[in-house]
């Protein structure tokens, strides 16, 4: 997804203000200096020129403005001298705030937060079709209830209109200026309702390929990992150093996703993922549930880290909270402590390696340690058995033979409607049968071929 590589741009970039928030009621995985540091490199991805900032630590949001009122002035002093054309909130600021405080800032100054800022870094990266429907849609709910005053998208002046490369059609989220500017509420409903109907067919596409791909039996793994971690260099690192790799096999539904021989001769499939971060906007969660779901169908996930971060830990923990969240909890996982290149010895990559259980030192610069993360990836699969006790209905037959034939069998017991089954299952495996450890209550209300509603993936 990247390097973030500025766009090059004819245009004087925008001089942003920052204001980072921090409501102890609803406290948040970093600390208030830490997030504003990162919005600081957001809007630095962005292409603007960060020209001040300023915080608040509050108890909780103010109604109208969620800083309070004396925060409100000084800031409109404080944008007044620092020329700002954009001020933006390292929160999600509801529509209310939004008004209320482009009214006290006098309407001079955009108002933006956090959400709006991910969005356009988003329409930057999204190359996919369904990335594009993905965030045009993210967009465009995110604007509607914010339409009372024209909202000057920020890439309108930074990024001029050649900002989403790949894009084939459809209102350009960093597009043409005025036409975007005015459509009315009625004309983005139309377009919201045209684009979720267009992620449906891609959606339909991709449940196909999906198919294929399990009947095909080929491990697929996601990278995951916070944003910046090296997800995409270590992909690009999997790819180059594999002899046989067939870049283009599934290239026209996701070429973000690579086949590589593993060094015992397996064939797996790799595929990158979109980066986590911490106060993911709830827009893109919901625009992003078909990519976030590939993670879910995975059968190993490798954890990228960047281990040289300053916050390391924190962001170990956001990505681990949100693969809970999306109902990947449950995936075997690999931790790649990534960027050793950087640390300054070896004793410091040993005391990482101690504290993050099942993880792999490497560099995805430099490829050092690849190989054993290709091997520990083979030996997870092919070779740990774990013990797992499962439900699986009858109409699951297809699951009960899979586990008699690659599984070592220790007990089955009929029942009603399902069979238990208790043994050893390799690595591999676990992912196909995580619907059906829990309460076979649930499971017995099983869909066919589609979970349940509590035990599948919501
Ligand atoms: P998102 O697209 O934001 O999710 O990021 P990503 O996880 O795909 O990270 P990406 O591969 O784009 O790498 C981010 C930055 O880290 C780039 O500047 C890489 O060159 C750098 N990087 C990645 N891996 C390593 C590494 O092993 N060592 C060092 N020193 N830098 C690395």
């Amino acid at each position: 997804m990247s390097p973030k590589v500025p766009e090059p741009t004819a245009f004087p970039r925008e001089r942003a203000f920052l204001v980072g928030v921090e409501i102890r009621s609803d406290p948040s995985p970093l600390s208030l200096e830490d997030s504003l540091a990162e919005l600081r490199l957001l809007a630095q991805t962005a292409d603007l020129e960060v020209v001040g900032e300023t915080y608040q630590r509050l108890e909780r949001p103010h109604p109208d403005t969620l800083i309070g009122s004396g925060k409100v002035e000084e800031i409109k002093a404080l944008l007044e001298e620092t020329a700002a054309d954009v001020v933006i909130f390292d929160a999600e600021l509801t529509p209310r705030h939004q008004r209320e405080l482009e009214e006290k800032f006098g309407n001079q100054v955009r108002v933006l937060d956090r959400t709006a800022l991910i969005l356009d870094i988003f329409a930057r990266h999204a190359h996919t079709r369904e990335g594009i429907l993905q965030v045009e849609l993210a967009f465009y709910e995110y604007r509607l209830p914010r339409l009372t005053r024209a909202w000057t998208n920020l890439a309108q002046q930074t990024g001029g209109g050649g900002g989403r490369t790949g894009s084939q059609g459809g209102v350009g989220l960093r597009g043409p200026g005025e036409t975007q500017l005015e459509v009315d509420r009625r004309e983005i409903r139309r377009r919201i309702a045209f684009l979720k109907r267009e992620l449906e067919k891609v959606r339909a596409h991709r449940q196909r390929y999906r198919q294929q791909r399990r009947k095909s039996q080929i491990p697929v793994i996601s990278l995951v990992g916070y944003t910046n971690a090296g997800k995409s260099t270590l992909l690009n690192r999997l790819a180059r150093a594999q002899v046989y790799v067939a870049d283009q096999l599934f290239a026209t539904l996701d070429p973000t996703t690579r086949r590589v021989e593993l060094p015992g001769g397996h064939v797996v499939l790799f595929t990158d993922t979109v980066g986590f971060i911490q106060k993911l906007p709830t827009q893109l969660i919901a625009a992003f549930r078909a990519t976030l779901e590939e993670i879910t169908e995975s059968d190993l996930l490798v954890h990228v880290l960047d281990v040289t971060h300053p916050n390391a830990v924190e962001q170990w923990k956001v990505v681990q909270e949100t693969l809970e969240e999306i109902g990947a909890g449950d995936i075997p996982v690999i931790t790649a402590l990534n960027k050793i290149d950087r640390l300054p010895d070896t004793t410091a990559i040993k005391t990482l390696s101690d504290a993050f259980s099942h993880s792999v030192p490497i560099s995805a610069l430099t490829g050092d340690g690849i190989p054993n993360l290709l091997r520990a990836i083979e030996t997870t699969l092919y070779e740990d058995y774990s013990p797992i006790i499962v439900h699986i209905p009858y109409s699951e037959g297809h699951l009960i033979s899979l586990f008699h034939e690659h599984g070592k069998v220790e007990r089955v017991t009929h029942h009603d409607g399902y069979v238990t089954m208790q043994g050893l299952l390799p690595g591999r495996f676990l992912a196909r049968f995580t619907p059906f450890t829990r309460r076979i209550k649930t499971v017995t209300q099983a869909e066919p071929n589609n979970g349940t509603s509590d035990v599948a993936i919501s």
